[in-house]
């Protein structure tokens, strides 16, 4: 029996150099994956048990010894130990210290290469369900803002330029259109991620009847690969998600931007609260909107996190390649990052003050409702290009004379053009411009009400996905700290 404490120590006569092992070692971040790699260690066990390649009494010796290590480390009290090099050894090196040399066998058919690949997947599943609550909850309190919201009217803009009027309501439910395609797209991700790769061993599976089937029961994923090779180097799973984590910052940023904007002296469409915004250690005025800033700014970082796990996997070859260990700590961070960034968005924004007098203010100058005015002219059965042209002319005119449409009497209007008739000044009212509006995703009130509703709709659809397909019951049991099985414990 070999004595050298190192996994594969058997064909080695040197130790390992020691700056090798600190670059080599993974546990310090990998161990972010403990209790998913016991929950896969146990579904494993259970396996061997039942295709007699362990015996039941051995099983229940390592299940009751992976119940005490997960306890250990839900505790904090686990012993790392970098000599252990990674999660998987930590775990198993415990385990043997327990449980002594049946240990050894929990490790039969198995290589890291699909226990690793496990792991992360189960680790995937379990975070890409956390973010999707936290989108979910997102979605329901925007949908309530705008609901809240529906009649107050602010200018729309395009190219930060005042454009047409539009409600508070229909700018927030944009957003909400964003966070609902990303949660459908997380949804998306999870099925992807959601497939048991175990059994694929180091890249060449097992000769051993492994029952592959029947550990992707216990872990309740739907699907187990169908190639060795793909099992253990694939690591699309997190790809896609940080990929989905990207556009979700891109969402989040522009909102960020937006607050940041609107929370300006330039704009004041809303106060953030003291809470949320800090001061400066020299201008005794300034209130600054530092979280706001710091959901933009954390877009770059998990932008960069996707574009280094991208750059890792491109062009290396069939199967593993210990390149891939460098999966890790980018994923985490990024999807640590994300969900802060869409965690705090809620309370940010149920703790922001709206000024409708700002916004209605700012209706004023910008010549909001030159359109409304071209669109009075098709009205009268002129060409819209045409109407476009004398529109443009009655801009002209405001602008030579220092006035505002609504300043124009119907004299000035009709010598600029006599298409236009004693009753063309009425449209020059932003409550009726925006009224008109109301076609299905248009700014009306009543349109706004009506997607607010469709949203509502949705979000429910894609909860009860999220609800679905979420970690398995052992993985739960193992996270709240339930007490081992009875009929192992027996
Ligand atoms: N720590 C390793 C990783 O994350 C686990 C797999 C190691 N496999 C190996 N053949 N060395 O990639």
């Amino acid at each position: 029996m070999s004595t050298d404490s190192r996994a594969w120590g058997g064909r080695f006569q040197e130790a390992t150099a020691a700056v090798v092992e600190a670059m080599n070692a993974s546990v310090g971040f990998d161990k972010a994956l403990a209790l998913e790699d016991i929950a896969g260690s146990i579904a494993h066990s259970r396996m061997l048990a039942a295709q007699k390649l362990v015996a039941p009494e051995e099983q229940g010796l390592i299940e009751a010894g992976l119940f005490t290590i997960a306890a250990e480390i839900r505790a904090g009290t686990f012993a790392w130990s970098v000599a252990r090099e990674d999660v998987h050894m930590n775990v198993e090196g415990a385990l043997a210290d327990k449980i002594g040399r049946v240990a050894g066998k929990l490790h039969t058919g198995r290589s890291r290469n699909d226990q690793v690949a496990l792991d992360l997947r189960l680790w995937l599943r379990r975070e890409q369900t956390a973010l999707g609550h936290e989108l979910h909850r997102l979605i329901t309190t925007l949908v309530a803002l705008a609901q809240e919201h529906a009649e107050v009217a602010m200018p729309g803009y395009t190219h930060l330029q005042r454009a047409q009027p539009i409600t508070l309501g229909h700018h927030l439910m944009a957003y909400v259109a964003m966070f609902l395609r990303d949660l459908d797209r997380l949804l998306d991700a999870r099925r992807r991620t959601s497939v048991l790769p175990l059994g694929s061993g180091a890249l060449a599976a097992s000769p051993l009847p492994l029952d592959r089937d029947r550990v992707a029961r216990e872990l309740e994923l739907p699907e187990i690969t169908f190639n060795s090779l793909d099992g253990v180097s694939d690591r699309d799973a997190a790809l896609e998600t940080m990929a989905t984590l990207s556009i979700v910052m891109v969402h989040v940023s522009r909102m960020a931007e937006e607050l940041v904007l609107w929370a300006s002296q330039e704009f004041g469409f809303i106060e953030l609260s003291d809470g949320f915004c800090t001061g400066s250690s020299l201008m005794p005025q300034k209130k600054n909107p530092d979280i706001p800033e710091l959901l933009r700014g954390k877009a770059g970082r998990v932008f960069g996190s996707l574009q280094a796990l991208l750059t890792t996997m491109k062009g290396l070859p069939l199967a593993y390649n210990k390149d891939m260990q460098e999966d890790k700590e980018p994923l985490f961070d990024a999807v640590a990052t994300a969900r802060q960034c869409v965690g705090i968005l809620p309370e940010l924004l149920g703790a922001m003050t709206i000024r409708q007098d700002r916004m209605r203010a700012a209706l004023k100058d910008g010549f909001l409702l030159a359109t409304d005015l071209a669109d009075y002219l098709v009205d009268t059965g002129m060409p819209f290009r045409e109407a476009h042209h004398v529109v443009g002319r009655v801009v002209a005119h405001c602008l030579g004379a220092h006035k505002r449409l609504e300043d124009l009497d119907h004299a000035e209007l009709a010598a600029i053009d006599p298409a236009f008739g004693a009753d063309a000044l009425g449209v020059i009212d932003a409550d009726r411009s925006i009224a008109r509006r109301g076609l299905p995703g248009g700014p009306a009130p009543d349109a706004v009400r009506q997607a607010a509703e469709f949203a509502d709709t949705r979000a429910a659809t894609l909860l009860a996905r999220l609800d679905k397909g979420g970690p398995s019951a052992l993985e739960r049991a193992l996270h709240r700290g339930d007490a081992l099985p009875a009929h192992v414990a027996s």
